[in-house]
């Protein structure tokens, strides 16, 4: 991809999580979906209890802090986003976590002065909107000591029983145009980026129950909103969530909502 372009899209990126900030704290207390998806990101990395984490995307805190909370990681968080950062140090006052912003391609600029033997670099939910992905998780490999693990939790699948793709159905039901694409790398260029990093790759899933509540909260965020619908302004957005999800109540009972893992040591 061109550097012209990456940069355009990391400009847009960056502007959907400055908006993002109160959304994402409200559907954080609501769900607790990220600290829980950050554990089975932790798990799928082998994390130990009192690992050094280093945490990219890490949003506004949710991720480092549970990190600190339930496993007594000393985290280093770094994103893109400065409003994120602004909002994770007001709210976080917790001597193990340290938030920096910083572009993912470039780690070691964003988190000046820490020693770069990390135990684990985790992508928690972040990875699918970095147009440099690849290149991201070299530099991140680069701040692990050897065997560390590096990992991603990817954007969600919907998915019906018999394993069809539920975004496509519900788009065209609702006469909605299907997006281009909902993220900006996708799984299998994610997962050739951690293989050119790792020796051994693991995949793993954590499948949900289809939750028309929680998927309406999710992509009611700004920032998830746009994925859907990029070309709209956020009002439309978010009167456009509800109906996309409500069309899917015919597989309710039998869908799952599935977030796709893959971890491995470098
Ligand atoms: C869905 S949030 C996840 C936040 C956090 N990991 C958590 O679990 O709560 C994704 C985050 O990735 C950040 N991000 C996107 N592109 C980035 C980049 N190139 N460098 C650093 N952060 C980036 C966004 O600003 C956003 O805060």
């Amino acid at each position: 991809m061109d550097d012209a372009i990456i940069q355009k899209i990391k400009k847009i990126v960056s502007g959907n999580f400055d908006k993002s900030f109160d959304h994402y704290q409200a559907f954080e207390e609501r769900h607790h979906f990220f600290a829980d998806l950050t554990l089975r990101l932790a798990a799928a990395c082998g994390l130990e209890k009192g690992a050094r984490v280093l945490d990219i995307g890490c949003g506004n805190g949710a991720s480092a802090e549970v990190l600190s909370r339930e496993l007594a990681c000393r985290v280093v968080g770094l994103d893109l986003s400065a409003k994120m950062i602004e909002n994770g140090r007001q709210r976080i006052k917790d001597p193990r976590i340290r938030l920096e912003v910083g572009d993912a391609v470039d780690p070691q600029s964003a988190i000046a002065g820490e020693e770069l033997n990390f135990d684990a670099a985790l992508y928690n939910a972040a990875i699918f909107i970095i147009p440099d992905a690849a290149k991201s998780m070299l530099a991140a490999s680069a701040c692990l000591k050897p065997g560390g693990a590096l990992g991603f939790s990817f954007y969600p699948q919907i998915l019906s029983a018999a394993g069809e793709d539920l975004f496509a159905i519900a788009f065209d039901r609702c006469n909605f145009p299907r997006p281009k694409a909902q993220v900006i790398t996708s799984y299998e260029k994610a997962l050739a980026g951690l293989r050119q990093c790792c020796r051994k790759v693991t995949e793993t899933a954590w499948e949900r129950p289809f939750s028309e509540t929680f998927l309406i909260d999710f992509f009611s965020i700004p920032a998830q909103s746009a994925s859907l619908f990029p070309q709209l302004d956020y009002e439309e957005r978010r009167r456009r969530a509800p109906e996309l999800f409500t069309a899917l109540q015919p597989e309710a009972e039998s869908a799952r909502i599935v977030w796709r893992l893959a971890a491995g040591k470098v």
